[in-house]
């Protein structure tokens, strides 16, 4: 699949027989085009790369060589469920690089979220790329580009005007002399989901919901700060777990949590009490472009709150984000 147009009469995947067929052609086409050499993929553990890695674990086995770079911005439990399905259950040459106090320490102090972005973007592509140097005889460089990624570079390079700097979406880094394997390109969304399924990868891991390649990183506003992070990490963690106890996590798009870096004053055990406010942020939208506010019950907020406040060192406040998109981006940063 070299071209990055969509044939106008290309069948939606909408069921796992269909899925099985795009599967099967994939594998014939990776296979023609890999032949016994190596190919490198970042593997976030997000739905792309995911459903790319195990793809290509079917096609080429332990010629695919995945490396996870765990930057210290990723959600409760994602890294160690990025082991448990491709290094344990799969199998695969899967390479764990844990960056974090690189990361860390490169945005300490930093606030300005652009700056932040291009931090996080340029030092993912170091890590990745001094992993790369160590590996022998790498031809070929996978990646989990979808559809509406190529849409919307396209969208961008002809305004001039992105409104943030994706990471994740900029292809190549230029020095690196491979060529590209991206057997999910011109699919969307729904049907990578349905590749994934089909491919046998948790329903967890399939129906997960967007998370920026920046991660954590700008949804810890401001300069992130090591403790502010944990707090924001377990707080996302207990607002996911109750959306999914409560139905919610497939009827809400995207749901998360901010923190910003101020501090107001609580009390707690009868005692003057510092804490940051976490903001819960919850939308739904079919695009990103646009964004609605999805009205939670008022009984899951207040549950919501006194877990969060009583579980969370750190945290006194819970507030709720009512701003639709635009006027407010779907992310804070
Ligand atoms: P905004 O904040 O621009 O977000 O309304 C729109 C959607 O894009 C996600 N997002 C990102 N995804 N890399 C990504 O892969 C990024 O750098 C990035 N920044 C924002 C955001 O979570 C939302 O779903």
């Amino acid at each position: 699949m070299q071209n990055n147009v969509r044939p106008a009469d290309m069948e939606r995947i909408t069921t796992l027989e269909q899925a099985n067929a795009f599967i099967d052609e994939q594998v014939k086409e990776v296979r023609a085009q890999v032949g016994d050499k190596k190919v490198l993929l970042a593997l976030s553990g997000g739905v792309d790369s995911s459903v790319v890695a195990a793809l290509l674990i079917k096609a080429i086995g332990k010629q695919l060589v995945c490396v996870h770079v765990n930057h210290g911005l990723m959600r409760k439990g994602e890294s160690e469920q990025v082991i448990e399905v491709f290094g344990k259950a799969l199998d695969a040459n899967l390479i764990y690089v844990d960056a974090t106090d690189r990361f860390l320490d490169l945005l300490a102090g930093v606030s300005d979220p652009e700056k932040k972005r291009k931090i996080i973007g340029a030092e993912f592509i170091k890590v990745f790329d001094e992993e790369a140097a160590k590996l022998d005889g790498i031809s070929f460089l996978a990646q989990g580009t979808i559809y509406p990624d190529i849409l919307e570079s396209i969208k961008a390079a002809e305004s001039g005007k992105p409104v943030k700097s994706h990471h994740n979406v900029g292809g190549l880094p230029e020095d690196m002399a491979m060529s590209l394997v991206e057997p999910v390109k011109l699919l969307f969304k729904d049907e990578v989901r349905v590749v994934g399924e089909a491919l046998g990868l948790p329903h967890g891991m399939v129906y997960r919901q967007p998370f920026p390649g920046p991660g954590l990183g700008v949804r810890c506003l401001g300069a992130i700060t090591r403790d502010r992070l944990h707090a924001l990490r377990e707080a996302d963690a207990i607002l996911r777990e109750e959306f999914d106890k409560n139905g919610l996590a497939g009827k809400v798009w995207q749901y998360f949590i901010a923190i910003p870096d101020i501090k107001s004053v609580g009390v707690r055990n009868e005692m003057r009490y510092e804490g940051w406010p976490a903001i819960i942020r919850a939308i739904n939208t079919t695009d990103a472009m646009t964004a609605t506010i999805e009205e939670i019950p008022y009984a899951l907020l207040h549950h919501i709150t006194h877990r969060i406040t009583h579980e969370v060192e750190g945290i006194n406040r819970v507030l709720m984000d009512l701003t639709p998109k635009p006027i407010g981006t779907i992310e804070w940063e």
